[in-house]
């Protein structure tokens, strides 16, 4: 488990994470168990980027990364602003993304130009994604990440941010036309039907199954769901159920008035 033993700066968003630097040298974007979106976005976060990459998704590798109490206690920036005030971040195990290589070597950026996006050299991603999506109901828009190494000409994507999966601290699902979908949908251009999809519809109904669910629900610290175990089953016999349902949540997508797939006749 990488332990974090330096802060390197705070990131932007609601969870109020931080750039951290881990003992192997290794960065991880952190995210605490007392941010303000609430505990379980970060079991949200690990199961829900597992499955994304079982499913052959382009995401960051994720951990459990340990913060230990004197880290916290040296280290000022080390704070959530709340509501009415600010407590210190909570020790013990956050959640951890890893960082592309290093802050001082890779850029990485939220959003790309149109030109850049459009030469994305794993573009297709997020019609996959938006697969995952609707099936874990992510109540918030899909976002994503960009980098590339000094030598290649085009960005990599890798899909952050699950934490609003299965709707955030509720667990549940309310399904809704456009929920999941990239905001700029010219990432959908080479969309032509529900075969577009492909091979990501099939690997959801037929290859994530039980098993799959279970050994990422596995390395969830309990703490992080307060250690409601009879809530987080119901949640992963509650997405085995839904797998069936993301063709037509796909459909419904397409026939909403936004038309987020513009080739799709
Ligand atoms: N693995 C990563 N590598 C590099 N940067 C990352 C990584 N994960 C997240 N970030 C950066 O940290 C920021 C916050 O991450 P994230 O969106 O997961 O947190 P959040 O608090 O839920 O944000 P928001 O409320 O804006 O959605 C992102 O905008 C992104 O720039
Ligand atoms: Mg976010």
């Amino acid at each position: 488990m990488p332990l974090a033993v330096e802060q390197i700066r705070r990131m932007r968003g609601g969870a109020q994470s931080h750039l951290m630097r881990c003992a192997d040298d290794s960065y991880y974007v952190v995210k605490f168990r007392n941010n303000p979106q609430g505990g379980r976005i970060l079991a949200n976060e690990l199961l829900g980027t597992r499955l994304a990459a079982r499913m052959g998704l382009s995401t960051p590798s994720v951990a459990v990364v340990e913060v230990r109490e004197d880290l916290i206690e040296g280290t000022e920036e080390l704070v959530m602003q709340l509501g009415r005030g600010r407590a210190r971040c909570e020790a013990g195990l956050a959640f951890g993304s890893r960082y592309p290589g290093s802050p001082a070597e890779t850029e990485v950026y939220d959003f790309l130009p149109d030109e850049q996006l459009r030469e994305t050299e794993n573009l297709g991603d997020f019609c996959g994604m938006l697969v995952f999506d609707k099936w874990t109901c992510n109540t918030n828009g899909r976002q994503a990440i960009f980098f590339r190494s000094p030598e290649q000409p085009c960005y990599r994507a890798q899909m952050i941010d699950q934490g609003f999966c299965f709707n955030a601290g509720e667990w549940n699902f309310p399904d809704a036309p456009l929920r999941g979908l990239y905001a700029r949908h010219r990432v959908y251009q080479s969309v032509r039907g529900l075969d577009s999809f492909e091979p990501w519809l099939t690997r959801v109904e037929t290859k994530i199954g039980e098993a799959a669910l279970d050994d990422a629900a596995k390395e969830i610290p309990p703490e992080w769901y307060g250690s409601d175990i009879d809530a987080l089953m119901q949640l992963l016999e509650h997405l085995l159920r839904r797998r069936k349902l993301v063709r037509d949540l796909i459909v419904s997508a397409w026939k909403s008035s936004a038309q987020p797939f513009p080739n799709w006749k």
